[in-house]
């Protein structure tokens, strides 16, 4: 044991200086990266980025469009050549280069949490201790796996000699979003570079700084040009523009259900690209009366309220048994009531804005549809505060299960509490929806916690904890939370071609 570890917790935090963000960042990084160098978009377009905090525009970056992306693709194409130095290189080596741009990371994470809290509006602790650790254990994982996605000998009939080779797919289209676009971006380029391929990413429109900061990064980490392309834009311009695109072989998405319709249709009407979604949720958080009740407001409430409630696996369906059902909404709203909303950068800020206008005004009309449909408002319902896009947290009891608020995704710090009776009914109403990203179930009766996680139709599915994730860990969705599973082993196969050689072995004459 180190001495390090014999310390008493509080002669620890006595030493512990909790980091700061930096106060005089400078954005560097503003172009679209393609090929590892920075380019003017073709259009001459910028983009304006704000903070949501304040609403003030930090920057402007490079609109990316279709003649972009196309750009970007031949570039990537061109690295995928069958003897580039990307395709030479050693799996070992690729998965050295994944370490190695964990590494600047960490060396940047001061930098790289300063701006993510500005441009996405995160408190500055969740992108410090959360965000940035999360993508880097993301490159670490994926690096580990680089050379070892083997492929299997077959027993083919006949005087065959049958082995598979795990090849990459090819050019990978990325489009992820804003409420997470470190994490996001880590969890597209990681598996893909792994099992050797090329990519396109396209952040969001909102969120455009820290992808391009990792521009930089990936140039200094050695990794080969053309092997990532940035090309920040907006959606039915550049991401159509990919979705589309003929010469792209995959696309990874992430964001709302309708874009991802969108994505498949376009991938059905070009190429046929392979696509894997990862989409919205509704997701059920069920708490039986013999649950450890404390834990249980606690997790409900992080599973919530966590980064302003813009978390796909948010639990914003929580369904209480009768019995503990008032206590429970009691203290829920308790909780509620003390989050400390201000400057995401401000030590002790639990609660920043919202991204845009538009969630913030799609969540306010969500929130009138609550009170209109009868449901009762505990606390909150309101905007806060006077500049930036803030919503106080807002919690909502007696909601039955056809209101707006118990059946779309409000993405927002707005929590749901409904009441049930008996495990049937619960398991029934949990699954009728049509997503399917995530559900957790309280309980200390064992049968009881393995008869509801069998029965709820969701990836993934958590017992007497909420929102645990992390890289070896599959996640993805049943029915319109999406397709495929991103991270973990499995996420490996949605990045490799499959390819069987078959040799015939000469049989001598005897
Ligand atoms: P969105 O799905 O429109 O945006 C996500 C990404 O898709 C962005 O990069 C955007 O530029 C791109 N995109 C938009 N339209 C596209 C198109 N036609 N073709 C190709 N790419 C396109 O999500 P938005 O509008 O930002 O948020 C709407 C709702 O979606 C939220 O209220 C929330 O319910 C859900 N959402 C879910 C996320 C998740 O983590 N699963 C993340 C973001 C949003
Ligand atoms: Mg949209």
């Amino acid at each position: 044991m180190s001495s390090e570890n014999k310390k008493k917790p509080e002669e620890k935090s006595a030493q512990f200086t909790m980091p700061a963000p930096l106060s005089n960042l400078e954005i560097k990084y503003t172009k679209i990266f393609i090929n590892n160098e920075w380019h003017d978009s073709v259009s001459g377009k910028k983009i304006p980025v704000f903070n949501p905090a304040t609403g003030e525009k930090i920057s402007e970056v490079e609109e990316g469009d279709k003649e972009d992306v196309e750009k970007a693709v031949k570039a990537a194409r061109e690295a995928f050549q069958l003897g580039s130095p990307w395709r030479r290189m050693d799996a070992s080596e690729r998965g050295k280069l994944l370490n190695k741009l964990a590494d600047l990371m960490e060396r940047d994470a001061l930098i790289l949490s300063t701006i993510e809290s500005i441009d996405a509006g995160k408190t500055f602790v969740s992108s410090f201790f959360a965000d940035i650790p999360g993508a880097v254990k993301s490159l670490r994982y994926c690096a580990g796996w680089a050379d070892k996605n083997q492929g299997r000998t077959v027993p083919m009939d006949g005087d065959y000699f049958t082995f598979t080779r795990h090849e990459p797919v090819g050019v990978c289209g990325q489009i992820i979003p804003w409420n997470f676009p470190l994490v996001m971006f880590a969890w597209k380029i990681a598996p893909a570079l792994c099992c050797g391929n090329t990519v396109v990413m396209k952040p969001a429109e909102q969120t455009p700084l820290s992808a391009l900061y990792m521009g930089s990064l990936i140039k200094e980490a050695g990794i080969p040009p053309g092997v990532v392309n940035i090309v920040p834009g907006f959606g039915p311009t550049a991401g159509a523009a990919i979705a589309y695109h003929m010469d792209i072989n995959k696309v990874a998405f992430t964001g709302s259900t309708e874009v991802g319709k969108i994505i498949k249709e376009a991938a059905g009407k070009s190429n046929l690209k392979r696509v894997t979604l990862e989409l919205g949720g509704k997701s059920p958080n069920i708490i039986f009366a013999d649950a450890d009740l404390d834990s249980a407001i606690e997790q409900s409430h992080h599973g919530l309220f966590y980064h302003q409630g813009q978390c796909c696996v948010a639990g914003s369906r929580i369904f209480v048994e009768e019995s503990i059902y008032d206590e429970f909404v009691r203290r829920s709203v308790e909780k509620a009531k003390k989050r400390v909303l201000g400057d995401p950068l401000a030590p002790g800020t639990q609660q920043g804005p919202q991204i845009d206008k538009e969630q913030y005004d799609r969540i306010l009309d969500l929130i009138e549809s609550g009170k209109k449909e009868g449901a009762k408002l505990e606390c909150g319902g309101s905007a806060w505060g006077n500049k930036g896009f803030f919503i106080e947290p807002t919690v909502f009891s007696d909601v039955k299960d056809d209101m707006r608020i118990a059946t779309e995704e409000i993405f927002g710090p707005v929590q749901q509490i409904m009441k049930f009776k008996t495990v049937d009914e619960v398991i029934k109403r949990a699954n009728n929806t049509t997503y399917g990203l995530a559900a957790a179930v309280f309980t200390k009766d064992i049968d009881k916690a393995m008869t509801v996680s069998t029965a709820l139709e969701a990836g993934t599915v958590w017992i007497n904890c909420y929102s645990a994730m992390s890289p070896q860990a599959p996640f993805g969705g049943f029915k319109m939370s999406g397709n495929g599973r991103e991270m973990g082993e499995y996420g490996l196969h949605e990045y490799t071609e499959v390819k069987t050689v078959t040799m015939k072995i000469p049989q001598k004459n005897s």
